[in-house]
């Protein structure tokens, strides 16, 4: 039983919240539930010998944050805990967007909340609009404030009127809480160049290299082309200071109680504005130790959960996603483990999946992808994922060596095949993707691109040839067809859902040409959007066909994720086939990756207990599916949501 679950039963206990509720008592008795594990984690990470009064702090902080906390929200924290997880229900359907690429700015987006719900998207990720340098500032991910919106989005104002036309509409709003780093501009790191030591110590600042070079020696790099190293000398602070991201991204210094003071008041500003999900941003590398990679560290995930505990306290109707892009093995722990099961992030990105959907695509076979997310332990009952095909940033190919290997394939050579295929190295690819660092020493690189354009459309149009423009909107659609139906919250990214193409306009701008991660983040094209009704064309196909794969879902309850998921293994390598259950409903959802038909054997079906009679059909037709020869026949990059009678 995890933290939230008591919540609920303090929440449900007096009845639906009423007006008159005192909300103040239901704040003493989440502190009251929750204060031993705050303890706990606070004193794993700040020893009690040295840090009571550093403790006394934070407990004094947590009622003054509540009492600042706006009404309407007090109210939707006690509403939500008393109707269970909304994130796990096959209603939400999310889109990812920049703020300024989708319809200029706040205002913009909140004029066109109709074409989300034309769609039937009802979950927003937008990415972030808080102040940030003026020259480079990797999208916004260096903040110069957490909560002062950045005037070429507009103001606070604004985004309080946004996320309460959002709230009017039942719709979600994801906001990034660059929990890891700040700017070089922001107040402290200004305070800290300026020579004030209790702002250097905000950060990890050295006078020499010593210490730097000893980190070093275990740190990997996370931008080796354009940031190597993880230390940047600062001349005028006369100190270096640990930089893992770009050089203009400082670390936070978290083994600093008052940082963590600092950052959880942050984070109560950032969901007092009405934010339903906070998207903790790069959060693996929140614990730095000398002799480890820095990265996954228990201490990370005990400041985690401390910021957790802390938040559900305050507003439990707030939760939390890991944006964690690392081993299966390892994002799974983002949802806390043994004791603190349940006690971390409420969702994650599915970073496993989406990594295999493309190797299953480039190879046209789903070995791979059925052994790796099979051997992936099971989440937590309340929590669930976000399924992606891909986001703003790249597609890394994050699975196991081993997983690889024993496939009977060569891991290195295997990788590198990925990075040929999508990366325009080898003639017959249709893909247009970029490479994004690539480390000719180790051969390790990640993928660029949008997803119409990895997946070939580009290159279809360009050579105007039907074949190859039919073939990339069925992997478009097939792909989206498996986030929306795999269990968990699907993320569309803004403009995919239209097939938009590579945009390689950053390459004409100094402050972004280093960075292909441009070139998958394309402005909305709304002319496009006006012609979508009126004819025929790819962009219409792929927008149709993923609106109807959308309300197909929101009528589906088995869609909603309850870790009813059920991965079957059929001997056709080409075949992801995978089965949602709940006592009512069963669907199997099979997806061909292969450009020439396959087909499924009646007996085989049968020992899934799934026999197909004449009242089975695809959901997505609304036809009757039989077999043909005694088999279930699947076409080249078809796939089908079959529903049991
Ligand atoms: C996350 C973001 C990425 C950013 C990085 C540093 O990984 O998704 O875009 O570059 O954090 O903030």
């Amino acid at each position: 039983m995890n933290q939230n679950y008591l919540h609920k039963m303090i929440a449900t206990s007096k009845g639906k919240p009423s007006e008159a509720i005192n909300y103040d008592s239901f704040f003493d008795l989440r502190l009251a539930t929750n204060i031993t594990l705050i303890k706990n984690l606070y004193f794993s990470l700040y020893p009690k010998k040295n840090h009571t009064n550093d403790f006394e702090k934070l407990i004094a902080l947590l009622p003054k944050l509540f009492k600042s906390r706006p009404i309407d929200l007090k109210k939707q924290d006690l509403n939500r805990l008393s109707e269970g997880n909304w994130y796990q229900s096959e209603h939400i359907v999310g889109m990812q967007l920049y703020v300024d690429h989708f319809n200029k700015d706040i205002n913009g987006l909140a004029d066109k909340l109709g074409y989300f719900e034309d769609l039937g998207v009802n979950f927003l990720h937008i990415m972030p609009i808080t102040t940030r340098p003026k020259a480079e500032n990797d999208g916004g991910y260096a903040v110069n404030s957490y909560t002062d919106v950045d005037k070429k989005y507009g103001t606070k104002k604004d985004l309080l009127s946004l996320t309460k036309k959002l709230r009017s509409k039942n719709m979600f709003l994801m906001i990034d809480f660059v929990v890891n780093h700040t700017s070089d501009e922001f107040s402290w790191a200004k305070k800290a160049i300026e020579g004030d030591k209790k702002y250097q110590d905000y950060y990890y600042t050295y006078p020499n290299r010593d210490i730097p070079d000893a980190f070093e020696r275990s740190m990997p790099e996370v931008f080796p082309e354009t940031a190597p190293g993880n230390f940047t000398y600062n001349e005028k602070m006369q100190k270096w200071v640990m930089t893992v991201f770009n050089s203009y991204q400082w670390d936070l210094n978290y083994s600093n109680p008052e940082v963590f003071l600092e950052m959880l008041t942050n984070l109560v500003k950032l969901a007092d504005l009405g934010v339903d999900v906070v998207r903790f941003d790069a959060l693996a590398f929140l614990w730095k130790k000398l002799g480890t990679n820095s990265q996954n560290l228990p201490e990370a995930h005990a400041l985690i959960s401390l910021f957790r505990m802390c938040l559900q306290v305050i507003s439990p109707g707030v939760i939390l996603l890991a944006e964690a892009i690392v081993a299966p093995s390892e994002i799974i722990k983002y949802f806390g483990e043994n004791e603190m099961e349940g006690n971390e992030c409420e969702v994650a990105y599915n970073a496993t999946l989406m990594a295999l959907l493309w190797d299953a695509i480039a190879t046209t076979k789903t070995a791979l992808l059925n052994k790796s997310i099979r051997f992936l332990p099971e989440k937590p009952k309340d929590s669930t994922w976000i399924n992606y095909i891909r986001c703003h940033d790249d597609i890394g190919l994050g699975f196991e060596d081993q997983d690889i290997y024993n496939l009977g394939l060569d891991a290195q050579k295997h990788r590198s095949f990925l990075l040929d295929y999508y990366c325009q190295k080898l003639d017959w690819s249709p893909a247009k993707g970029q490479l994004f660092m690539y480390n000719p020493k180790t051969g390790d690189g990640r993928i660029t691109g949008s997803a119409a354009s990895l997946l070939g459309l580009e290159t279809g149009l360009e050579k105007k040839d039907s074949g190859i423009i039919k073939t990339a909107l069925q992997k478009i659609i097939m792909l989206h067809s498996i986030i929306l139906s795999y269990g968990g919250i699907p993320l569309l990214y803004a403009g995919d859902e239209i097939g938009t193409l590579n945009d390689y306009s950053y390459q004409k701008d100094t402050s972004k040409k280093e960075d292909s991660r441009w070139v998958n983040r394309p402005k909305q094209n709304w002319k496009v959007i006006d012609t979508l009704v009126k004819k025929e064309s790819p962009q219409s196909i792929i927008f149709n066909e993923i609106k109807n794969l959308i309300s197909i879902r929101k009528r589906t309850p088995v869609f909603a994720d309850h870790n009813n998921t059920i991965l079957h293994q059929y001997t056709n390598p080409h075949l992801l086939i995978f089965e949602r259950t709940s006592k009512d409903q069963r669907i199997l959802v099979v997806c061909n990756f292969d450009t020439n038909s396959h087909f499924i054997e009646k007996y085989w079906l049968h020992e899934i207990n799934f026999t197909l009679n004449k009242k089975s059909k695809n959901l997505i037709t609304n036809q009757s599916i039989s077999l043909i020869n005694n088999s279930l026949q699947i076409g080249a990059l078809e796939f089908y949501w079959i529903l049991k009678n």
